[in-house]
């Protein structure tokens, strides 16, 4: 090594020594006399001092060269500060190194993204990512690539220790069946013939089981081409997990016991096991969403019986239409959102679709006012105070609407309120289950019907039935793991009858040809004496994103992709030259 310790290292004990550190100027302040320099790596700041008589005059003149970022290596002995120059918040604070040999590694040009910035001193996103180099000095991205580190090494470690074992699965291959868009990988050998990157291993962890590796895990690189958000990535990494001989709540325990250390050795938390639980039915009852957020209350409440009692047009005619008519109840939201307030969150409930947003403040005396309470009478409005728990200062506020749309406004109104009005310490962390996903969803217009999870989920054995009957009120055996309203990872336990296959495939209508196609190689595979199995994967990003507090999941990333999808600093995707496209019997149409 060209040095003796790293930057983060010195302390008092090293007073004395003769060191030798490697690193990049991190700031430099010229104190008339001398040059003091904040040398930086990724173990920390050190300050190095080129002042006379330690410093040679030959050596303080060279020292007048070095510009930000430039890389170093200076040797010196270690000092303690002067009495009252010490800095607490520096590991190395105590200490200072007074520099005897200087030697210029390398100049850098003036950087576009100053490592040393203050976050609100940074330039934008996109010039951060295209110096991504620069960018990833910071030593907030180090922090959070270290979190990342030590949060991949706690599951790996974890499984290895719970006798899983880790096996690779290729990226070349079929398409798998998550429902996102492919991304396609032309062969050349087999002309008009494509690889999909997978969008998850799910394919190949199922042929494990059926292999006999019973338990698996993978840290797996996924790809699906979809509408990117401030939490998905285009190419992100799941903590890949696949059991045999289990059921969901072997599942669910396995990663219990996961997050417990994880939160234990990341955020010091305690963790009660079981982790909660709640049914997707219950989770939209209560939250309007399949990923509540339950760091705070807010919870809905339904007033549909009572709004027909009404002569409010706007709640008769919804409930009349078979829609409901809910609410959330604000603690002293009154305070918080005036009429402009109000006016306000009726435009931004509008943006989501709603027609509305009506509304009840409950004065001094316990009633409920509102521009519409003429249309109610007092006992009905005493009824409805009742109901939704309203005291003076609350502020209620209702959708009337289909159920999903009353779900989707009333959950975007709690997150919303919930974050304005503070409503939970933003330090807090809940992990919870959502159980018991309906198998399938229907599409509004065609009456077709798609997997919720992925058409090899399975249904809860007692739900069987309803297959033929109802199939909108067959539950699966499927959970979603929640952290702080974020969908931190999911799966389900597997069909493993092919005749309760076959018919979920009728269902999905994939016929028998198609099913063949797709997913042929399962199918003979399952015939083999496929034992019971299910998994589950995590999507790691996630995790760090919430584990790091971060607001983007491309901050916890070294090399993320932007919102359309692009490498800022390749250029990917970019074009290639038509020997390449000619071999792979490709035309562009452009
Ligand atoms: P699923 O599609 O729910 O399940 O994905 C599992 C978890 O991966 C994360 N995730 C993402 N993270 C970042 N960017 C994305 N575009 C993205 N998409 C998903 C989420 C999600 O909970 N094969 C099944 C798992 C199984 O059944 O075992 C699967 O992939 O945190
Ligand atoms: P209107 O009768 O349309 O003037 O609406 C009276 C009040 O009801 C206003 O505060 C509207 O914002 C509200 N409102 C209208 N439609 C809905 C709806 N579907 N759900 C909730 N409130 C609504």
């Amino acid at each position: 090594m060209l040095r003796t310790h790293t930057c983060g290292e010195l302390n008092k004990t090293h007073v004395g020594e003769t060191v030798t550190l490697c690193g990049w100027v991190d700031s430099y302040r010229d104190h008339g006399g001398g040059l003091f320099v904040d040398l930086r790596d990724r173990y920390g700041l050190t300050q190095v001092v080129f002042n006379p008589p330690d410093t040679s005059p030959v050596e303080i003149e060279a020292s007048k060269q070095l510009r930000a970022e430039y890389v170093v290596k200076v040797t010196g002995k270690v000092a303690e500060r002067p009495e009252g120059m010490a800095n607490p918040k520096l590991a190395t604070g105590e200490v200072e190194v007074r520099v005897t040999r200087l030697e210029l590694l390398n100049k850098s040009k003036t950087p576009t993204v100053s490592p040393s910035s203050a976050k609100q001193d940074l330039p934008g996103e996109d010039l951060r990512l295209q110096y991504r180099y620069l960018d990833l000095r910071r030593p907030e991205m180090q922090r959070v690539l270290m979190l990342r580190d030590r949060v991949v090494k706690g599951m790996r470690d974890f499984f290895a220790d719970h006798d899983f074992i880790d096996v690779e699965t290729p990226c070349l291959g079929r398409s798998t069946p998550e429902g996102a868009r492919d991304y396609l990988v032309p062969s050349r050998v087999h002309p008009g013939h494509f690889y999909a990157l997978p969008q998850s291993p799910q394919l190949y962890k199922q042929i494990l089981m059926i292999a006999g590796y019973d338990r698996y895990v993978q840290v797996a690189r996924c790809f699906r081409d979809e509408d990117l958000r401030a939490d998905r990535q285009p190419e992100f990494t799941q903590l890949d997990v696949e059991m045999s001989f289990v059921d969901a709540d072997d599942v669910m325990g396995e990663i219990d016991g996961l997050c417990q250390k994880l939160a234990k050795q990341e955020l010091g938390l305690d963790l009660q096991l079981p982790l909660p639980r709640m049914t997707y039915d219950e989770a939209m009852l209560r939250f309007g969403h399949d990923a509540p957020d339950l760091r705070f209350g807010l919870e809905i409440v339904d007033c549909s019986d009572l709004a027909t009692k009404s002569d409010f047009g706007v709640f008769k005619s919804v409930v009349k239409s078979g829609g409901f008519v809910r609410a959330i109840t604000v603690k002293k939201g009154t305070e918080q959102y005036s009429r402009r307030g109000i006016d306000g969150l009726t435009e931004f409930v509008q943006g989501l679709g709603a027609k509305g947003l009506a509304w009840f403040r409950c004065e001094e005396d316990g009633k409920l006012g509102s521009t519409i309470a003429k249309f109610f009478s007092d006992e009905l409005l005493a009824e409805f105070a009742e109901r939704l728990g309203a005291e003076p200062g609350d502020l209620v506020l209702f959708s009337a609407a289909d159920w999903d749309m009353t779900c989707k406004v009333l959950h975007a109104l709690r997150t919303k309120i919930g974050r304005e009005m503070k409503l939970y310490d933003p330090q807090a962390m809940h992990f919870s289950w959502v159980v018991e996903f309906p198998m399938f969803a229907q599409d509004e217009e065609t009456g077709h019907w798609a997997a919720m999870h992925h058409p090899f989920t399975a249904p809860l054995d007692d739900h069987v039935p309803l297959l033929a009957t109802d199939p909108g009120k067959c539950r699966a055996k499927a959970y979603d793991l929640v952290i702080n309203g974020s969908e931190a990872g999911g799966g389900t336990i597997r069909i493993h009858d092919a005749d309760v296959q076959s018919q979920v495939f009728g269902l999905l209508g994939i016929d028998a040809e198609t099913a063949r196609d797709r997913f042929g190689f399962l199918l003979d595979a399952l015939q083999y004496g496929a034992p019971p199995h299910g998994g589950i994967a995590l999507g790691i990003d996630r995790w760090v994103m919430l584990f790091g507090r971060l607001e983007s999941i491309r901050d916890c990333i070294a090399f993320p992709k932007t919102q359309k999808a692009t490498d800022l600093m390749t250029e990917a995707p970019g074009t290639v030259d038509a020997k390449q496209l000619k071999e792979l019997s490709i035309k562009t149409n452009l």
